[in-house]
């Protein structure tokens, strides 16, 4: 096979998905390596239909692999993930918007390009949860008790550009991040960066069956095939708050080895999910997600 890769500059010496291109160069393909954030994009030479047979991107916070990538789909060629799958969950304002319409638990959200018009929001919505619409790792996450709070906190907030807020949903500290690779699901849970004092380091955690059917409905709602999950459990059952596509698949066992068997399985059947705000992909009633069974050529049986 032969694929490209994006890396971001933030993933330049990161594991993920520099393990992953070690793993497939190993396993005999070819894998070429873009660089969109250290080289002189040539827009215009650089995506050629059929050159290919899969474009994949971690992608980062405003980086510029996603424009590249959106070109590659455009001239045809399988991305990984789909590429309007991505603009769908990178922009939370737009994932809360696509995800309540589908019917997933999240909670109600506002979006306001200037904090000071989250003052409309009524005092019976606090406390709120503020974050950027383009946030990642945990960065600028507000937890806002009262309108008077959120009027001292604006000029702090001016310089996140567009905001979402959302009504907190109590829950005991602890996030379970659910990660979904080759169609099966590794839970975790970690302190939520709202909670600090349960200093819980991340470790692997039994999935329940609410929550992986709830996960499964991520991926079919938003088109996702590599995709991670942040889950609070609120009153009311599991919310979701957040969908990461390409996360860290930290704690996932030889997390390498199964992203890359995943990104094959999905160049050879030359399709993504994908677009599925667009066409719905049906999903069973299900406790869990059925393995999607990648089919491992000579070699790849790591
Ligand atoms: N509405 C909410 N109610 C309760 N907790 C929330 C809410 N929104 C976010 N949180 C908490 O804040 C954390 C960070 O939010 P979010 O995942 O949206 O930000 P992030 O920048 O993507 O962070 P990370 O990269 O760590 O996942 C969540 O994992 C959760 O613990
Ligand atoms: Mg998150």
């Amino acid at each position: 096979m032969r694929l490209c890769f994006l890396v971001e500059e933030h993933y330049r010496h990161d594991g993920m998905p520099i393990e992953v291109i070690r793993q497939l160069t190993s396993w005999g393909h070819q894998v070429d390596v873009l660089r969109p954030g250290g080289s002189l994009l040539r827009m215009t030479e650089a995506v050629r239909a059929g050159t290919h047979d899969a474009w994949v991107l971690k992608t980062v916070s405003g980086g510029p692999g996603l424009t590249l990538l959106e070109a590659a789909a455009s001239a045809g060629m399988t991305t990984v993930n789909d590429a309007r799958s991505i603009r769908g969950v990178r922009d939370k304002a737009l994932a809360a918007a696509i995800g309540r319409s589908r019917g997933l638990p999240l909670p109600p959200t506002y979006a306001a390009a200037r904090p000071e018009l989250l003052a409309e929001i009524p005092s019976s919505e606090y406390p709120l949860v503020v974050k950027p619409a383009d946030g990642s790792s945990g960065r600028a996450v507000y937890l806002v008790s009262s309108p008077d709070r959120l009027a001292a906190m604006v000029p702090e907030l001016a310089r996140e550009g567009m905001l979402i807020a959302q009504p907190y949903v109590a829950n005991p500290g602890i996030d379970v991040k659910v990660y979904c690779v080759g169609g099966e699901l590794y839970a975790t849970e970690r302190c939520s960066p709202l909670h600090p004092d349960r200093a819980v380091q991340e470790r692997r955690v039994p999935l329940s069956a609410e929550v992986a059917a709830i996960v499964a409905q991520v991926g079919a709602v938003y088109g996702l095939d590599l995709y991670g999950v942040d889950v609070v459990l609120g009153p009311d059952g599991p919310v979701v708050v957040d969908v990461n596509d390409f996360p860290s698949f930290r704690q996932v066992p030889d997390a390498a080895a199964r992203v890359a068997r995943a990104v094959l399985g999905l160049a050879r059947t030359g399709q993504a999910s994908g677009a599925a705000t667009l066409t719905p992909r049906p999903h069973p009633a299900h406790p869990a997600p059925a393995p999607v069974q990648v089919p491992a050529a000579a070699g790849e049986s790591a």
